[in-house]
């Protein structure tokens, strides 16, 4: 198949763009480089050293003899090149993970906010105009958040985006199944819940063909493809607004700092393995929608765990380590239990990875080889 990888530079995007071409497939990856120039701006920078796309493009293609093709495009901006590039190659499928994907970044500012419903909602709707405007079918395989259902506790399992409800209004009664209502408690969640909107809308009056894939927070670092190569290392992100949660307490835990949870950690998160995000988006893409398909929602997740359960999982990973409370930056319920089926993905073939040692070593490796790049004063939210 002929993919276009948009966001292919980044956590999720690389490991996939790999995968892929490994596979046989012909992959371009489209990424402007924002996420890098973010990292500038926070004065941060990944714990592993990831090196320029061009040269890790290069060292993939000695590592394995393949060739994966870059556009440094806008998609954001660029609606011209992006369509231009469409008609030019008319890919068979499209996984669009080009978005601000931090929480805490959305809510940083005014300008933050902004920024962040500019860059996805507008990038959403690029990609879906493009592909009518050049009367293309390609599958559209779109990354979202569990968050968008929202961190009350619910009491039922939350199905693969769809619900049936009775709808009373006056005196009437009908039954109807309806997308998932959505519940965001930031700008970066609201944005995916209407991403699913504008993807829902191409496929019912366009005839598009898309999957929304509600994924769990990533943890892990490498991939079979990404560990053949130092060049070829994903990035790692620990710092307190890009960093994901297990990654950053594993990294507290090896450096012998306490390991330090926000609130009660009573908060109950979906979790996936980094390899597990690269095989649910190669199920979906080798299973897409047929033709004339409403939007097909699969949740794309492992697990659920407590933050302070994953804190003590860490602790005893590494051995005598102290656990620290503090007050939680974020705005954001105490507690809240969380139950969602993965049952879409589980029936395409997904059999979870789930938080165990054995995977926990593989990001304590990384983190003890590239812990002297480390700054710890990135670790915390500031007060
Ligand atoms: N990482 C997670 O834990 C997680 C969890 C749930 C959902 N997701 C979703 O998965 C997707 C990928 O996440 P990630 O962790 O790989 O993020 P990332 O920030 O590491 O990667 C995103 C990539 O997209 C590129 N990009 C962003 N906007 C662009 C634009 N307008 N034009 C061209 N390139 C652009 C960036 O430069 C970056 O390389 C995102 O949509 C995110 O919301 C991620």
């Amino acid at each position: 198949m002929r993919i276009f990888v948009l966001g292919g530079d980044g956590f999720c995007g690389w490991p996939t763009a790999l995968s892929l071409s490994a596979s046989g497939h012909d992959v371009r990856i489209i990424d402007n480089g924002c996420r890098r120039r973010i990292d500038a701006e926070l004065g941060t920078a990944s714990l592993t050293p990831i090196l320029p796309l061009e040269d890790r493009l290069r060292a993939w293609r000695e590592v394995s003899g393949r060739e994966i093709h870059w556009s440094n495009i806008d998609i954001a901006r660029d609606y011209n090149a992006l369509r231009a590039l469409l008609d030019a190659e008319r890919p068979e499928a499209i996984v669009h993970l080009a978005e601000q994907r931090s929480v805490p970044y959305s809510m940083s500012s005014i300008e933050h906010r902004r920024f962040t419903v500019e860059q996805n909602l507008t990038s959403t709707h690029n990609v879906l105009a493009a592909q009518i405007e050049c009367r293309l079918d390609a599958h559209i395989v779109h990354l979202s958040s569990i968050g968008i259902y929202g961190y009350e506790t619910l009491g039922y399992r939350i199905p693969d985006g769809y619900v049936h409800v009775s709808m009373r209004s006056m005196d009437a009664v009908s039954d109807r199944e309806i997308l998932h209502p959505p519940n965001p408690i930031s700008i970066y969640h609201l944005t995916k819940a209407q991403d699913q909107l504008l993807l829902d809308f191409y496929c019912k009056n366009e005839g598009v063909r898309a999957t929304d894939l509600v994924q769990g927070t990533v943890w892990g670092t490498q991939t079979a493809e990404t560990s053949l190569d130092e060049r070829l290392v994903n990035r790692f992100d620990y710092d307190a607004v890009f960093g994901t949660v297990l990654n950053r307490f594993v990294l507290q835990a090896v450096l012998g700092r306490p390991i330090t949870i926000y609130g009660s950690g009573e908060q109950t998160r979906a979790f996936i393995h980094i390899t597990d995000t690269v095989r649910c988006i190669e199920l979906a893409l080798n299973n897409p929608p047929a033709s004339g398909s409403r939007l097909r929602v699969l949740n794309q997740l492992a697990e659920t765990q407590r933050v302070v359960d994953l804190a003590r999982i860490t602790a005893s990973l590494v051995g005598d380590v102290e656990t620290r409370f503090i007050d939680n930056p974020r705005k954001e319920p105490m507690s809240n239990e969380l139950d969602v089926s993965n049952a879409g993905l589980s029936a395409l073939g997904f059999a979870p990875k789930r938080i165990c040692e054995g995977l926990l070593l593989e990001i304590k490796d990384v983190v003890e080889r590239y812990s002297k790049r480390c700054d710890e004063g990135r670790l915390l939210a500031a007060a």
